[in-house]
């Protein structure tokens, strides 16, 4: 397996409803890791990009939480309909996609 050029986790952590933290499975986070997936099958772009599942990253009321390495880049509030943006103008283009980029405070 070649090492990618960026690394994607993505937060699928689930808590009970009554958590007081929630979590990003309660926000999605599982339609956000598919569509990752799909996206990632629509562009043969395995050799370059990994897209891998993780627990809980720590912002949980900001999620679904998405994190790109090298870049070290903490998305927030990721839906499906943000996918193909992220992919093209930071995973494929070296561009973060900065509206959903988490405060430096948050992270
Ligand atoms: S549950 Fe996703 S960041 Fe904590």
């Amino acid at each position: 397996m070649a090492k990618p050029q960026r690394h994607v986790f993505i937060c699928t952590q689930n808590r009970p409803p009554e958590h007081p933290r929630g979590s990003c499975a309660a926000k999605g986070s599982s339609a956000v890791l598919q569509a990752f997936w799909a996206e990632l099958q629509k562009r043969q772009a395995y050799e370059k990009i990994a897209v891998t599942y993780s627990g809980c990253l720590g912002p949980c009321d900001l999620g679904a939480n998405v994190l790109v390495y090298p870049e070290r880049v903490l998305y927030r509030g990721v839906t499906p309909a943000d996918v193909d943006e992220i992919f093209t103008s930071h995973l494929e283009g070296g561009t973060p996609v900065e509206r959903l980029i988490a405060a430096d405070a948050i992270w």
